[in-house]
């Protein structure tokens, strides 16, 4: 197996494992079809959703192809621009921004902030009148529909915490017009990550719309319509496809076709989730009393998805030699919950070998933790037939030495 040009098991052999890699080609094909997709509906921006790869090679690939940034803190509001992300196309958005966030946001000179409550409009409006700017916002409506994923990653109901109620919008908007240094340009929706049905955001899209022109007619100037992200990819071979990026597009052309707004798409998982691969050495496979284990170097630290939202990861050889097998899969953390795999049929593996989570480069090594005090994840870029490491492991000793002892001890 390789990663465009380079094998997998010369990156294994020399950046050590577990180690995650991604593939520019991958990236830069899936950044320039999903833009195609949504270039019919004319005045477009392309904000990456940073939470799904911050890594600054991975920025600075997409920043080249002119593609903007979604941001959630001000860790991805520094690391997109430190990538080269022009602050005029960055999106912050977030539910708990603070005073601190938003002044670092509105010196940076970020084109809109997606406001998710009307007590962060007034500490918006405070924040900005103090540094003498106008902060152009969008509200993000709660549009309460199902947007049918994993209730972990559902966003859009009207229980969740995202957003403002529907039926709050106007008088949101009206709010907003008698603060000063606000520009209430926009309205923002965004209902929940790994979305396989393009009917929910047809909906939450269509009452958009709706909203867009209730707020003109009482006078408000709506400039910008941000429709978020969330559409699914293939992570199970064996269930249907989600929709592509051209029937997404072709829906939100439809639904947006008179609305007159310039547009801005926040996609995460879609540009970088098929475009990385998570490489790790089994160190044995144990007996159990129905299926093998086969034990392998990433744990739940370095790939969180399974045990957190029951997610599937497929799992293949690096060098298979045909055999299939019935197996566990398990990381070494000391929790059954680091699992990534029960009952499958997969290539058969043993000690030693390379296995390749696929479909890890979205929410994989950004999500890591040191639990179980292992170190994070090295990452390495692909192209063609370069690689590099575009972030070192973790060493230990940098884990020690960031404790400290208190002078009793
Ligand atoms: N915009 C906003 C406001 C979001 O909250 C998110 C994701 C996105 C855009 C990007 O969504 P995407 O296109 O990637 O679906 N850790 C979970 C996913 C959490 C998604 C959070 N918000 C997972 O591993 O499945």
């Amino acid at each position: 197996m390789h990663a465009e040009d380079v094998p997998l098991a010369t990156i294994a052999e020399e950046a050590g494992t577990p180690v995650y890699v991604y593939s520019t080609a991958t990236i830069e094909r899936h950044a320039r079809v999903f833009s195609e997709a949504v270039a019919p509906l004319g005045d477009v921006l392309v904000a990456f959703a940073v939470k799904a790869n911050p890594n600054a090679a991975v920025l600075a690939t997409l920043a080249r192809m002119g593609l903007g940034a979604d941001v959630v803190s001000g860790g991805e509001l520094a690391r997109a621009l430190a990538a080269g992300v022009p602050a005029r196309h960055i999106v912050f958005s977030g539910v708990g921004k603070t005073a601190q966030e938003m002044i670092q946001a509105l010196d940076a000179g970020i084109g809109q902030f997606n406001v998710e409550s009307e007590p962060e409009a007034r500490l918006l409006s405070d924040v900005a009148r103090q540094r003498g700017r106008t902060a152009q916002i969008a509200f993000r409506i709660n549009p309460d529909v199902d947007a049918g994923t994993h209730a972990k990653i559902s966003t859009g109901k009207s229980e969740n915490k995202f957003g403002i109620a529907y039926d709050r919008a106007a008088a949101a908007y009206a709010m907003a017009r008698e603060l000063p240094g606000l520009q209430a340009s926009g309205v923002a929706v965004h209902i929940g990550s790994q979305l396989t049905d393009l009917k929910p955001l047809e909906a939450a899209f269509e009452r958009i719309g709706a909203l867009i022109g209730d707020l003109r007619a009482q006078g408000h100037d709506i400039k910008v319509a941000d429709l978020g992200g969330g559409l699914g990819i293939p992570y199970d071979r064996t269930l249907p496809d989600p929709p592509t990026p051209a029937a997404y597009g072709e829906m939100a052309a439809r639904v947006t076709k008179h609305w007159g707004t310039r547009f801005i798409f926040e996609p995460g998982r879609l540009i970088v989730g098929n475009a990385g691969v998570l490489l790790s050495r089994v160190i044995r496979v144990k007996q159990g009393v129905h299926q093998p284990f086969v034990i392998v170097d990433a744990a739940m630290n370095d790939l969180m998805r399974p045990s957190l939202y029951d997610a599937w990861h497929d799992i293949r050889a690096v060098a298979p030699d045909g055999k299939r097998m019935i197996a566990n899969v398990v990381g070494p953390v000391c929790e059954s919950g680091d699992t990534f795999a029960t009952g499958r049929d997969m290539d058969k593996v043993e000690e030693g070998e390379l296995v390749a989570f696929m479909t890890a480069g979205a929410y994989g090594a950004t999500m890591a933790s040191t639990y179980n005090s292992r170190p994070l994840t090295a990452e390495v870029l692909v192209s063609g037939s370069r690689w590099s490491i575009v972030r070192e492991r973790t060493p230990i000793e940098a884990l020690v030495a960031a404790d400290k002892l208190p002078d009793w001890l």
